[in-house]
Formats: structure tokens, sequence, C-alpha cells
């Protein structure tokens, strides 16, 4: 059979031919660009990458250790049972969205940091969804709400960066950084942090639960507060949409960090369904040239103005002008 393009006739034989050959060209160039498979912590080395660290308070408690074998091995999906249901008993919650277990010791602590303006309805069913399932994995952990609160374009990296200050005077060692749009639905992505930096939602629906790209390191991901710090955490230079967490990622390769991922059922995350937001026309420039900022740009050049502290009963919100 025949078809013909632009006037010229062209045998399919010879189409699909020509088709798997460009394709075989361009992941031979660019290797990367094809992640459905990769590197993963097996379920049974989960435990023993995690990293057992607590704040002061909690390693004060005398209690027996908790465990948290059985979380791990079952790994429970939690999405259809707990999505947006009431089922939050609020005393357990301390005031400012925080939480441990009393009756066994957390052997983590946990800053869940979430950049955040304008998603109202998303983040009322992210803090019902989230404490519900967080609860569950024993834990101590405290959400903190970080909103732009100015007319400027967003900058996620820029409201991480100063969550990551903000964790740091609550002493937490494990940093989660959370877009308010992400829910994750297996139990045994356990919120705490790994040796390595970890990219947590890498099955994610809007991507078929597949990886588009190996260095996607967004969405949600782990990073210990000590690694952040010596990476000098984000840019601060990229306002709209794109490319901030793509320029974290060089940032870690470029101190020589790995990062690492669970296996891809324990990372299955659903995201709440949006407008996509304008795009930051200047993010493939400002990509290209970060190398040449990672000292300069980030944690040691952060400017911006704290203008109000508001301890909720499901989270502690920071109001900042960038
Ligand atoms: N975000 C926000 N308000 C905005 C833009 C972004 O709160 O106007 C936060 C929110 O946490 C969101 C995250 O930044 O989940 C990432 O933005 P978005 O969801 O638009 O990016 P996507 O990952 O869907 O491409
Ligand atoms: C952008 C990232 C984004 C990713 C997935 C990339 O092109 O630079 O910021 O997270 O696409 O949407
Ligand atoms: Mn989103």
């Amino acid at each position: 059979m025949n078809i013909k393009i632009y006037q010229r006739n062209y045998n399919v034989i010879e189409l699909l031919v020509r088709g798997a050959g460009a394709l075989l060209v361009i992941y031979w160039i660019m290797p990367w660009r094809f992640a459905s498979h990769y590197e993963y912590i097996q379920r049974k080395d989960i435990r023993h990458e995690l990293i057992d660290q607590v704040t002061s308070n909690i390693s004060m408690q005398r209690l027996p250790p908790c465990e948290y074998n059985d979380i791990l091995a079952n790994n429970v999906n939690t999405y259809r049972t707990q999505f947006r249901e009431h089922v939050l008993r609020g005393e357990e919650i301390l005031p400012g969205g925080e939480y441990f277990p009393e009756d066994c010791s957390a052997r983590f602590s946990t800053a869940i940091i979430v950049p955040y303006r304008k998603r109202e309805e998303q983040l009322h069913a992210f803090l019902i969804y989230m404490h519900n399932y967080l609860r569950q994995q024993r834990i101590h952990y405290r959400i903190f709400l970080v909103e732009q609160y100015d007319h400027k374009p967003f900058n996620r990296a820029k409201l991480f960066n100063i969550g990551s200050n903000i964790a740091a005077e609550f002493e937490f060692p494990c940093l989660i950084l959370h877009d308010v749009d992400l829910l994750p639905m297996n139990l045994g992505q356990i919120y705490a942090c790994t040796q390595k930096p970890r990219h947590m939602c890498s099955a994610l629906d809007i991507f078929r639960f597949t990886l588009p790209y190996r260095g996607l390191f967004g969405g949600v991901v782990a990073i210990r507060t000590q690694q952040y710090r010596f990476i000098n955490g984000m840019s601060n230079l990229f306002e709209g949409w794109g490319g901030e967490d793509d320029d974290f990622f060089n940032r870690l390769n470029w101190h020589k960090i790995d990062i690492c991922r669970f296996e891809p059922s324990y990372s299955t995350y659903t995201m709440m369904k949006h407008k996509p937001e304008k795009r930051n026309k200047d993010r493939i420039a400002l990509l290209k040239s970060g190398y040449k900022r990672f000292l300069s740009d980030g944690l040691n050049s952060l400017i911006y103005k704290e203008k109000e502290r508001r301890i909720h009963s499901l989270f502690t919100h920071i109001l900042v002008e960038t």
C-alpha cells in the first residue's frame, strides 16, 4: 500500500522503517528522555535506606520506638477509601498541623512544605487527605504552608527556600517539598527522608503512571535539611511555571549528590485537576545558565518579607512577600 504525503508517494513499510529509525536515533542521543523504566529501591530495602532522625522533643519521649515494617510491607492503597472524607479525629492533630503517635516514639520528624497561592479547593482536600494518610504512617510531622502574598509571578522554588528556613527554626531534619495538588495513593511511600534525596511521585496518574524523563525532580521530593543547605537550596530566579525543579536536579548533580526513588507501586500519586499556569518564557535560558549561579543564587541570596504567621488547626500558615 502507498501513502501520499506532500505530493510524494511512500510505501507504508518504508515509512514504518524510517519512523523506527528516527526513534532509535533520538533514544541514542537522549536516552534520559525515555524513562518509563528507572532504577528504584525495592520494598525489601526501603527500611534500610530511611534515615532515623527526630526533633529533640520526640527523642526525649520515654516510649518504645515505633515499628514501620508492616506499613512498608503491606503498602495499602489509601486513595479511594479516604479521599475527601472527613475522618479526621481533630483532637489528635496539634495546633499548626503537627502530629506524632502517642503509643510509640516516632523514628522520623518531617516538615512538609507546601508552596501556595489561590488554590483553596485543592488546599482543603489536601489537608484532610494528608492528615488522614500521614497519621497512619506513625511519623512525627508538621505541615507548613508558605503562601506567596503578592501579585508577582508565582515563585515555587523561592517559597521552598523560605519554608526550609522556617522548618529549620523548628529543628526538622527532613524536608518534604510538596505540591498542594498531589495526593499519595499508597501508604508505603513513607514521608521520611532516605540517604539520597528522593523523588516520591514517579508514578503520577496524569503521566499515565510512568516517569516522563529520568531527571524529573518535581511534584513531591524528600531531602534531608542538611543536604538542602549544602546545595544552597533552590534558585530564587524562576518566576512563573517550569524549570525550577530541573535546576534543583542539576544542582544536586553538580554537587555529586545522586537521587533515588521507591519502586513504582509505592510511588503512585494522583493530581487534582487544574488549568495550566502561565509558562515562564525564560525558563530554558535560566536552566542553561544555572550552573554559573549554584553557589550565589539560593539560600545565601534569599530576600523576602514574612508578613504574618498563623497557627491554624491543620497547618502552619506563613504569608510572605517575595
Ligand atoms: N501553585 C499555587 N498557586 C499557583 C501556582 C502554583 O499554589 O498559582 C503551587 C501549588 O502547590 C502547585 C505547585 O505550585 O501544586 C505547582 O504548580 P502547578 O500545579 O501549576 O504545576 P504542575 O506540576 O501541575 O505542572
Ligand atoms: C518543566 C518542569 C516540569 C516538567 C513536568 C518540564 O518541562 O521544566 O518544571 O515539572 O516539565 O511537567
Ligand atoms: Mn499541578
